[in-house]
């Protein structure tokens, strides 16, 4: 596992902790001024993976900051961790499970063993599995209880269950099936449900019920509910259930006490986390929406990351390059969130995404031991489509008093489907973007501002400190690869954190409590029942909640 041994240096007491917090206290020039003495940084640091550009040079570091980060990683094991990971190893070590979802996009002659078993010949027979699903489904041959070919698919699951599909969905929206609709719900406000059907045919409609554990309060309640829609328009015959029902899932156990065959039932593994799983079976309703062709697309797209990310050297590796600037920041600099703003309409769900991704992972305050952690963890993870985000928070960012690292994410190209002026106006995005970044590492000096004339009172007001850390990732195009290449690059970003940080990044316990309190407090709400051991202040709401429902 960790090559960090149990009695070696908490991580704050390493000497490579410590040399950072010294780098740190000597201050470091304002960009303007790292710019001017070394403008050469604007191509040296510049890396690529694939078919992403990254650019790190608008980040408050120097070679020795770089060196510095680096002998980091290298003294907390990450790179043991990393290989660790690949081979199979159980690295989720509450769960005691390995984490694979790298074997989810390996070819299909990888060997990758889990228990002594090869499970690279299972993935592949799942994705078989779901291509020949897929196929049906896109080319009418497959269709429901009365004949009709299915026309819409709902996606029902929470979590990893959805946002992963539904991000990517809305990502490659250029490659989908247009004449079928997709829709994802996940609230277990009847509202979602209610909205996502009430335009829609039973007889035309396939719900892919996305569970790992089907077990998820959510997921089973308005899987139900919309059992008793599609029932309640197809004359009560139980049968339509098998037409217009499938199931992704771990658990075959459930899925056959729900009421779906398991022949409909595509299955993943424990080794693989809810918030890295969309890339398995997961993703059928992406795969019915893009065709398999454009999954498998995406997966190289993964799998080429996951290959650069185990085998890279240390100066070239990206996520670990990422992973440590975040680090820097979160630690070194007080940094509390950490803002992705991508400029890209199609990218509107992939903060949320990340949210998941590296929140649950990250958002850990005891270590692998179970010993409290005395340095920062995960950030707080923000942000939404940037031209949107310039006339809403940006402000803050810019003139406000927190350090915000920011990820920017553009194309310079359009989706093909794009014509005319619409296709003219990506310029005009991407200037805002780089404009943006621009503006937040350079800012703008009183002189400046004092030499177009501004009264000596609004000076202050019109001044931009800048000096804020950008990292910008460019490709071409935002195609299926290049999607499975954004998602694998922070995927592994995430990894390197957690592993500095010596936290448990594949668990998710933090999520337990309130699941476990909403069962007791439900009798509550619904039919008045006492609740032993509420609080005070949590009674008192039931009784206002009840008292309200009730006037
Ligand atoms: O939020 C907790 C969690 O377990 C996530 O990790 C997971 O993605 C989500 O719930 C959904 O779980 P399931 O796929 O088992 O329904």
């Amino acid at each position: 596992m960790s090559d960090a041994p149990s009695d070696s240096p908490k991580l704050i007491r390493r000497p490579e902790w410590t040399a950072l917090a010294d780098h740190r206290a000597e201050g470091q020039p304002h960009l303007r001024e790292l710019f001017a003495t070394d403008p050469g940084r604007a191509e040296r640091y510049v890396v690529r993976v694939g078919d992403l550009h990254i650019d790190y040079s608008k980040h408050l570091i120097t070679d020795e900051t770089l060196a510095l980060l680096q002998e980091l990683a290298t003294a907390t094991g990450v790179f043991a961790l990393r290989d660790a990971m690949f081979r199979g190893e159980k690295i989720n070590i509450t769960e005691r499970r390995a984490v694979l979802h790298t074997a989810l996009r390996a070819p299909r002659d990888a060997v990758v063993e889990v228990d002594g078993e090869n499970v690279v010949p299972a993935v592949h027979a799942v994705l078989d599995k779901m291509a020949g699903f897929a196929e049906r489904v896109r080319s009418g041959e497959w269709t429901g209880h009365t004949g009709k070919r299915i026309r819409n698919v709902v996606n029902i699951g929470i979590g990893g269950s959805d946002l992963g599909p539904a991000m990517a969905y809305e990502a490659l929206r250029a490659y989908t099936a247009r004449e079928l609709t997709f829709r994802f719900v996940s609230n277990v406000d009847g509202a979602d449900l209610h909205e996502a059907v009430r335009d829609l045919d039973p007889s035309e409609t396939l719900f892919i019920v996305a569970s790992k554990t089907f077990t998820t309060i959510e997921t089973i309640t308005n899987a139900t509910s919309a059992r008793s829609w599609l029932l309640g328009g197809l004359d009560g015959d139980e049968k339509a259930v098998a037409k217009h029902f499938v199931a992704l899932s771990t658990n075959a156990g459930k899925v056959t006490e729900f009421g779906i065959d398991p022949d409909n039932m595509f299955e993943f593994w424990d080794w693989v986390g809810g918030r890295y799983s969309y890339d398995s079976a997961i993703g059928l309703s992406l795969m019915i929406a893009i065709g398999p062709d454009r999954f498998r697309e995406m997966l190289d797209g993964f799998h080429l990351v996951d290959e650069h990310f185990r085998t890279a050297p240390t100066e070239s590796n990206v996520p670990l390059l990422l992973g440590l600037l975040g680090i820097w920041y979160d630690n070194f600099h007080d940094a509390q969130s950490h803002a992705v703003l991508p400029y890209s309409h199609y990218l509107s769900k992939f903060t949320a995404y990340l949210q998941q991704l590296d929140m649950e992972s990250n958002g850990k305050s005891v270590d692998r031991d179970g010993n409290p952690v005395e340095w920062q963890t995960g950030p707080v993870v923000w942000g939404t489509p940037g031209t949107n985000g310039q006339h809403a928070y940006y402000q803050l960012i810019h003139q406000g008093t927190k350090l915000i690292p920011a990820d920017f994410i553009g194309f310079a190209e359009p989706v093909a489907e794009l014509s005319g002026e619409l296709r003219a106006q990506h310029d005009l995005l991407m200037a805002n973007f780089f404009a943006q970044t621009q503006a937040l590492a350079f800012g703008k000096t009183a002189e400046e501002v004092r030499a177009e004339g501004v009264s000596e009172e609004q000076v202050a007001h019109r001044t931009f400190r800048g000096n804020h850390p950008t990292t910008t990732i460019l490709a071409r195009e935002l195609t299926p690869s290049v999607l499975g290449q954004l998602v694998a690059l922070y995927e592994h970003k995430v990894f390197v954190q957690g592993a500095v940080w010596n936290i448990d990044s594949f668990d998710q316990w933090g999520v337990e409590l309130g699941k476990v309190l909403a069962k007791r407090i439900e009798p509550a709400l619904t039919t008045g029942a006492e609740v032993p051991g509420l609080d005070p202040s949590t009674t008192a709401l039931v009784a206002a909640y009840r008292t309200l429902k009730n006037a």
